[in-house]
């Protein structure tokens, strides 16, 4: 990024840390005091902890307040957890969780707006600029990556086009004929629209496009890699969650794509250990919790998110990073003891020459153990006559880095399900 372009960055993206610090606090007051005030859930949840929002006199008294999780979400469903009346809430998402109830999330304008602010800061950091043209792939509707990324276009000043997830042959049609330099969409998504321009015959490498922001699912740097070469161009990573706003909690900055910034001045972050909840210092592994700063409609205090990563220093902002998510601690397969992530099969597979990046994890129970069955697939130039080898070789990588015996399936081109959107890594029998 040149000098030039570092002065149009907002004043808080690289102000010193303790300036950051005091705006958090300020904010952080007012947001502990707004959720203790309006929703008594909140009141009654600190209440039984024994805190009130006085009791902040340092970010580090944010450890003395409870934890939120996904259940009390629930347990409030549809909108007991509001700090609004229901009259100035202009929008609700919804995340379908695996069981049961969605989570239900609402904004107030001003939030939209923050919305708006912050994914726009996210496109900017992802390198687009005002004029670009950025097709979005993300689905639209109660998920919030659709519309979460469309506002934030919109006010960067992109030309939008809200093409939504789905209908593949025709997202490759729009890439072809409008000449977007930008997508937004699931990393597995993309590779699925990749297929589909070379289905067509079409040079993927040869697209107008430049920039892809990746997220809602976790995906590792060496699927940044393939996905990089393959399109030509760069891929950066944006995080976020409906609880705590949706796209555009953190994102990488296309300078140094050494994990997303958290876009610290509106969420406050913390890693805590995910058995006993303690507080983690910077750069320990566990579970990112959220407190929202700024929020109206529905603020979370200290918002479990089982997200397992790590706290890094900030490098291109002033604000911290985290490293890649490995996964969520519900995503986590335990094979005969051993702790599996579905990230950590990604890896290996995309670096076995052969295989396609398409990948499905099963679960089943043989006998009295669980047996994990790898579902990946040829890459569309090997013969099929190296199946057998290709099976051997990815079960023996498996064993030596993940330290379990797994089962590999390699299928023909097309065998492993295609995601339109988040990809459902793991099948449970
Ligand atoms: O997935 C919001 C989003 C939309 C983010 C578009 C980025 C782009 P939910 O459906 O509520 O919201 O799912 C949130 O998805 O807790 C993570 O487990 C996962 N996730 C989201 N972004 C990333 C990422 C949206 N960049 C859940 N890397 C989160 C890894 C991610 N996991």
């Amino acid at each position: 990024m040149s000098e030039d372009d570092r002065g149009k960055l907002e004043p808080i993206e690289t102000a010193s840390v303790d300036e950051l610090r005091s705006v958090q606090l300020e904010r952080m007051r007012w947001s502990l005091q707004h959720a203790f005030d309006n929703v008594p859930w909140y009141r009654r949840h600190f209440e039984s902890a024994g805190v009130h929002p006085k009791d902040l006199e340092s970010l580090d008294d944010l450890s003395r307040f409870p934890f939120t999780t996904k259940a009390d979400l629930r347990d409030n469903y549809p909108f007991g957890l509001f700090a609004v009346p229901r009259e100035k809430v202009v929008r609700i998402h919804a995340s379908s969780g695996t069981t049961g109830k969605p989570t239900v999330v609402g904004y107030t304008q001003n939030d939209v707006d923050t919305w708006a602010h912050v994914m726009a800061r996210s496109i900017r950091a992802s390198g687009g600029r005002p004029g670009d043209i950025c097709h979005i792939s993300y689905g639209y509707g109660l998920f919030t990556g659709g519309l979460g990324a469309h506002y934030g276009a919109e006010r960067l000043g992109c030309t939008v086009i809200p093409m939504s997830g789905g209908q593949t042959e025709k997202q490759v049609q729009l890439i072809t004929d409008f000449r977007p330099r930008i997508i937004m969409v699931t990393p597995s998504y993309c590779l699925n629209i990749a297929d589909e321009m070379e289905r067509q015959g079409l040079d993927a490498r040869a697209c107008s496009l430049e920039i892809g922001i990746f997220g809602a699912e976790p995906w590792t740097n060496e699927m940044r890699a393939g996905i990089e070469s393959r399109l030509g161009i760069d891929a950066v990573d944006i995080y976020g969650l409906s609880e705590v706003i949706g796209p555009g909690v953190a994102n990488e900055c296309i300078e140094t794509k050494d994990g997303p910034t958290i876009w610290e001045d509106h969420f406050y972050p913390e890693i805590v250990d995910p058995d006993t909840g303690a507080v983690l210092p910077d750069g320990e592994h566990g579970e990112l919790v959220f407190t929202s700063l700024t929020k109206e409609a529905f603020p979370v205090i200290r918002y479990r998110t089982r997200d397992l990563t790590r706290l890094m220093p900030g490098t291109a902002r002033t604000m911290r990073r985290f490293d890649k998510i490995t996964g969520r601690s519900d995503d986590m397969l335990i094979i005969r003891g051993v702790n599996v992530f579905p990230t950590q099969i990604e890896e290996l597979i995309l670096k076995t020459d052969g295989l396609a990046p398409h990948y499905q994890l099963a679960v089943v129970r043989e006998g009295n153990m669980d047996t994990l069955i790898i579902n990946a697939e040829l890459a569309p130039s090997t013969a099929d006559s190296r199946i057998g080898d290709l099976e051997k070789a990815l079960a023996q990588q498996v064993k030596a880095y993940v330290g379990v015996t797994s089962r590999v399936v390699v299928h023909a081109v097309g065998g492993v399900p295609r995601s339109q959107g988040k990809a459902q890594r793991v099948i449970r029998s």
